[in-house]
């Protein structure tokens, strides 16, 4: 069976990739490299010992998109392609829209003329906002995102919706991932954000292997039991897992559904930092700095609809997380960057 995987290069594409050919999937990966690396499909290739057919190309160029569907018999398509950082998308939002929204509309366009109806999305938490309810369940409806890049996946979302609705034909997995984290066992792939990273794990690491100095707790005065942000922090090799079954599930669900990925366990941001300093062995510099606009206080999942019905499970805990984030980061002090 033939998967399409958009993105296929970036951080939880190339898990991915990586899980669909050890289950036996032929994978065609298309990425722009606009937050990856081509390096990635050297480090792909020497985990799995498969070459990988790969298109550098960009989703706004839907005749290149086009040609790719007319060569291969594709027979779904995990679209994980877009741009992901929620800073940058407020002062970028023009640019988030045009390159989420339209990137997407071609790439389904595209589909529906080659009668390619199986889809996987890409979608996150940041869909709930400040959920109504804690642990999230997909019930909850969706919330206020809080930037331009949560709305991106807001409306494409509900783009999505309509088109099933439209068309019954479609099969559609969206995929609500909450905070990926942690790295391939082999220490070969793993997060590479460009200049100084948003999110919390990376900066971590960078501040763990001397990089950077000391971690900026946003905020310490929130209803938890420590004051800090609490997420649910999710192996990115569990996500891979769980997009391989969200396949198996596709070809016999008609329809649209949503499914949480996630551990279901909310740690607090003093508490990662203190998991991570256990897997690098000494201690890591943080100081309190003021909450940042848009952030929850607290934010986990219930992933009962995805333990029942695609029989997934996250299997790591925060310990091997930091672990793996960290044998990633000493191997690898660079990113792809050799
Ligand atoms: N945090 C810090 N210091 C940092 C970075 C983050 O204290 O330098 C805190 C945040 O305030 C938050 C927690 O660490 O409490 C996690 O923050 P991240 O930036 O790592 O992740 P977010 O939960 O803000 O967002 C992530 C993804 C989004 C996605 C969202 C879904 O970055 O793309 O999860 O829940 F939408």
């Amino acid at each position: 069976m033939k998967i399409l995987v958009t993105g296929g290069t970036g951080y939880i594409g190339s898990h991915t990739c990586i899980e669909l050919i050890n289950n036996g999937y032929e994978v065609i990966i298309i990425d722009n490299f606009y937050n990856s690396n081509i390096e990635v499909l050297n480090r792909i290739k020497k985990i799995t010992n498969k070459t990988i057919t790969f298109y550098q190309t960009d989703l706004l160029n839907k005749e290149s998109i086009e040609k790719i569907f007319y060569q291969h018999n594709i027979n779904a398509v995990i679209h994980f392609a877009g741009y992901k950082a929620v800073g940058e998308s407020v002062h970028k939002p023009l640019e988030y829209y045009h390159n989420n929204i339209t990137g997407t509309l071609n790439l389904c366009d595209v589909m529906r003329k080659n009668d390619v109806k199986n889809l996987i999305f890409s979608s996150s938490a940041t869909v709930y906002g400040d959920a109504a309810q804690i642990p999230i369940t997909e019930k909850c409806p969706k919330g206020t995102a809080t930037n331009p890049y949560g709305w991106t996946k807001w409306m494409l979302e509900q783009m999505l919706t309509d088109l099933c609705t439209a068309d019954p034909d479609w099969n559609i997995i969206l995929l609500r991932y909450f905070n990926p984290i942690g790295a391939h066992k082999s220490g070969l792939i793993g997060e590479d954000p460009n200049g100084i990273p948003n999110n919390l794990l990376p900066y971590i690491a960078q501040v763990a292997i001397g990089k950077l100095k000391s971690v900026g707790v946003f905020g310490n005065d929130y209803n938890t039991p420590d004051g800090t942000g609490i997420r649910d922090y999710i192996h990115v090799l569990d996500l891979a897992v769980g997009h391989v079954k969200a396949i198996k599930k596709l070809l016999d669900q008609p329809g649209i559904t949503a499914y949480n990925l996630g551990t279901g366990r909310g740690y607090s941001v003093l508490q990662v930092i203190a998991a991570f300093e256990n897997a690098c062995g000494h201690k890591i510099p943080y100081n309190i700095q003021p909450r940042r606009t848009g952030d929850v206080a607290v934010c986990y999942a219930n992933c009962d609809k995805a333990k029942v019905e695609l029989n997934w499970e996250a299997q790591f805990g925060i310990d091997e997380m930091c672990a793996d984030s960290w044998n990633w980061q000493v191997k690898n002090p660079n990113g792809y960057t050799l």
